[in-house]
Order: C-alpha cells, then sequence, then structure tokens
C-alpha cells in the first residue's frame, strides 16, 4: 500500500473545505463553467444566426477537413478515432477546445493542428454534420 493515512487525510480536509463552502456566503466570485460534456452551446444555433450565406455546410466541411482521417462516413481507422456517440454540442465544444490548443487525448496535437485555421462557422457546421 503507498501512504494510505496522508491520502486519507487530504480527502478528509477536502470534506471540510465543501462543507465549509457551503454556508459561506456569497464571495462574489464567479461560477465556474460546466464541464464541457453536459454544456455549451447548440452549433445549430451558431449557425442559423448568421446570414444563409454565410453559413458553412457541414458536409462540404466534414469533407475538406475530417474525412481524410475520420473517413467519409466518421468511421475512422486504426489511427483515427471513428465518430460515435458525440452530441453535436459536446463535439462542438471539443473542436473549440483542440482549436485553443486544449486538447485531450492521447494524441491532442493531431486535432489541435487540424482544426488549427477553421472559423468557429466551420467548426459548428462539422459538428452540425458529425455528431449526433
Ligand atoms: C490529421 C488527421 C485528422 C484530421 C484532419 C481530423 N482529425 Fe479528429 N482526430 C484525429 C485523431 C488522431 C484523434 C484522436 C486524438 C487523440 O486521441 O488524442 C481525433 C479525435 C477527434 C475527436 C474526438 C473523438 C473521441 O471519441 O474522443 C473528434 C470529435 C474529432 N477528432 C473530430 C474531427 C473533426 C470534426 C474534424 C474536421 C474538422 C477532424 N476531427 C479532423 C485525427 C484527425
Amino acid at each position: 500500500m503507498m501512504k494510505p493515512v496522508p491520502f486519507t487525510a487530504s480527502l478528509f480536509l477536502l470534506v471540510i473545505l465543501v462543507a465549509c463552502g457551503k454556508d459561506a456566503p456569497p464571495s462574489g466570485r464567479q461560477q465556474t463553467a460546466m464541464p464541457a460534456a453536459s454544456a455549451g452551446p447548440e452549433p445549430g444555433d451558431i449557425l442559423a444566426a448568421l446570414p444563409q450565406d454565410a453559413q458553412p455546410y457541414g458536409l462540404d466541411v466534414y469533407t475538406a477537413q475530417c474525412a481524410n482521417c475520420h473517413g467519409a462516413l466518421g468511421q475512422g481507422d486504426a489511427e483515427n478515432p471513428a465518430l460515435k456517440g458525440m452530441t453535436r454540442a459536446v463535439m462542438y465544444q471539443k473542436l473549440l477546445d483542440d482549436r485553443a490548443g486544449k486538447g485531450r487525448g492521447a494524441h491532442p496535437a493531431v486535432m489541435v493542428k487540424a482544426v488549427a485555421g477553421l472559423s468557429e462557422a466551420e467548426l459548428a457546421a462539422a459538428s452540425v454534420y458529425a455528431g449526433e
């Protein structure tokens, strides 16, 4: 076993901190953002807010920017994951994170580079097409 006592002690401290926080008066600090997995703008709304001729078409963006790696049907291959089971909003947030250099995964740099030059509207369009 590895050092069970300090770990338990830190858990205990955490519980105390959380418990105290409940009764504390509002500190004026901003509420932390919701995690990406459960919130985020709907990419369809982002597109709908644009003039029609400024709305990128998801299939075009996907074919030009994503299909090379993820496959025409998003099926992926040995090196590139299949795009399945991700809502449009979660995918859009993931692409924004990638573009901001906050990509996560085993090889985050690949996606960071893949979306580096894309606009928010293009990322939204790709998410509408490839998300669920
Ligand atoms: C150069 C190849 C390449 C291109 C181009 C590319 N991707 Fe990826 N993508 C990857 C790789 C590799 C990963 C896995 C990265 C990791 O695990 O760190 C990934 C991961 C993802 C994931 C996360 C999948 C998951 O289940 O977690 C999404 C979503 C995604 N890509 C969407 C897109 C979209 C949309 C585009 C086009 C705008 C795109 N990708 C372009 C290679 C690419």
